[in-house]
């Protein structure tokens, strides 16, 4: 357990703290999410059935802890589409273990190789806009292909699925040691009082495999005893904030407080906020960051504040063709009903959904949308921070980087 000194006004000591910090976290097992005592993933391997994938039904949170089992690729994308996993990472381990699951259901021989390139396509279709998806379901598709016998394409399918997840948990545990110097300045400056974090939508353990992205140097910051306090956007339509940042950050005791969407621009008017994390679910090699719809309009009030707005990204997420992600990044349609009714629990605790909206009126439900560069403070990545432009994420990334211009 790492112990946290008595504060000593020093900056060689803080350095010295801080390196020894870096240490025990690299050294510490890769987990984050613990339920009720007990380390879970939000998708794994049955340990009793290798051919069944588990994941946490996060459409049944906050108010039950469903663990689900999928067993085809075909109940992969309903649970991929019906957002029962969702958040850019995990849509990739999704769309990953759903390649599995295509190879176990796969026929012999020459039928074997047909099934598996139309179950990608189908899979990549779950969902558009975070590029995970893609990502992963590439990198599966191209692992059997170039294994042997069927035996093989299958065991191969597997490990390239598990390498997937595990390098997402190694990645968000890289983003929060990485963001976490950023929380650390601005507590320096804040003398005693939290860091004010506001974020949008769920960009944290449940989002990923493990550890996540914008949370995860909050987590960082909270576990090295930096005190914090998130602001957390509901995030309408599907209430992604109030329903699962809440959970997370109630599940780790660290200290936060829900917030309508239309509550940001006042509270930094007030200078009630210090930084805005956000995740991304495709960002472009430009430093266009596309994230859940209301992200732009928060990052348009920090801008006018005068307060940094920060976006943690995976190198998975980045989309190394598009430049233009405002004309470019497609943004996911949604079901009109995900804007007309809301679901909650009655006063017996039994889950109701309700009709906000009436059937007269038509509603809209774009469920992404895209923040320039220009707005953006700086890109938290696993391997450092970067700005958001061309020149700077080409230097963080020189081995992916590909020169489209
Ligand atoms: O529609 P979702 O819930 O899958 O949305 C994706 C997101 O979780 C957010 O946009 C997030 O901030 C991006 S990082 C996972």
């Amino acid at each position: 357990m790492y112990k946290k000194p008595d504060n000593k006004n020093n900056k060689a000591y803080e350095l010295i703290e801080f390196k020894k910090y870096v240490s025990w976290l690299k050294r510490k097992k890769t987990k984050e999410m613990e339920v009720n005592g007990r380390h879970y993933r939000t998708i794994w391997v049955d340990g009793d059935n290798p051919n069944v994938i588990n994941i946490i039904d996060q459409t049944k949170l906050p108010y039950r802890f469903d663990v689900k089992q999928v067993r085809t690729y075909n109940e992969m994308i309903r649970s991929i589409s019906d957002m029962e996993v969702r958040g850019a990472g995990l849509i990739g381990a999704a769309g990953a273990y759903g390649m599995y699951l295509a190879s176990l259901e796969a026929p012999g021989d020459e039928g074997f190789l047909p099934f598996v390139n139309n179950a990608a396509q189908k899979l990549k279709k779950a969902r558009p806009t975070a590029i995970n998806l893609e990502w992963a379901v590439d990198k599966v598709e191209k692992e059997i292909e170039q294994a042997g016998n069927t035996a093989e394409k299958v065991a191969a399918a597997l490990k390239a699925a598990n390498n997937i997840a595990d390098e997402d948990a190694e990645t968000g545990k890289k983003i929060g040691i990485n963001g976490l110097p950023l929380i650390e300045r601005a507590s320096a400056d804040n003398i005693g009082k939290p860091v004010n974090i506001l974020t949008h939508c769920n960009a944290g353990w449940l989002a990923f495999v493990d550890h996540g992205s914008a949370l995860s140097p909050v987590y960082a910051a909270h576990k090295k005893g930096v005190k914090v306090h998130v602001w957390v956007d509901e995030t309408r339509p599907r209430n992604q904030g109030a329903m699962l940042t809440a959970w997370e950050l109630s599940k780790a005791g660290v200290p936060h407080t829900v917030i309508t969407d239309n509550e940001g621009g006042l509270l930094m008017q007030k200078k009630m906020v210090d930084m805005v994390i956000v995740g991304s679910d495709r960002t472009t090699y430009t430093g266009d960051v596309a994230n859940k719809i209301g992200t732009y309009l928060k990052a348009l009030a920090a801008y006018d504040n005068n307060i940094p707005f920060y976006a943690a990204v995976y190198s998975s997420s980045f989309d190394w063709i598009i430049s233009d992600g405002v004309r470019e990044i497609p943004i996911e349609q949604r079901s009109d009903d995900e804007v007309r009714f809301i679901t909650g629990l009655d006063e017996s605790g039994k889950p109701v959904k309700v009709a906000v909206v009436t059937e007269e009126s038509p509603v809209s439900n774009y469920a992404f949308d895209v923040t320039p560069a220009r707005l953006v403070t700086a890109i938290i990545t696993e391997r450092g921070i970067c700005d958001a432009n061309k020149k700077s994420i080409a230097s963080m990334f020189p081995d992916k980087f590909r020169n489209n211009d």
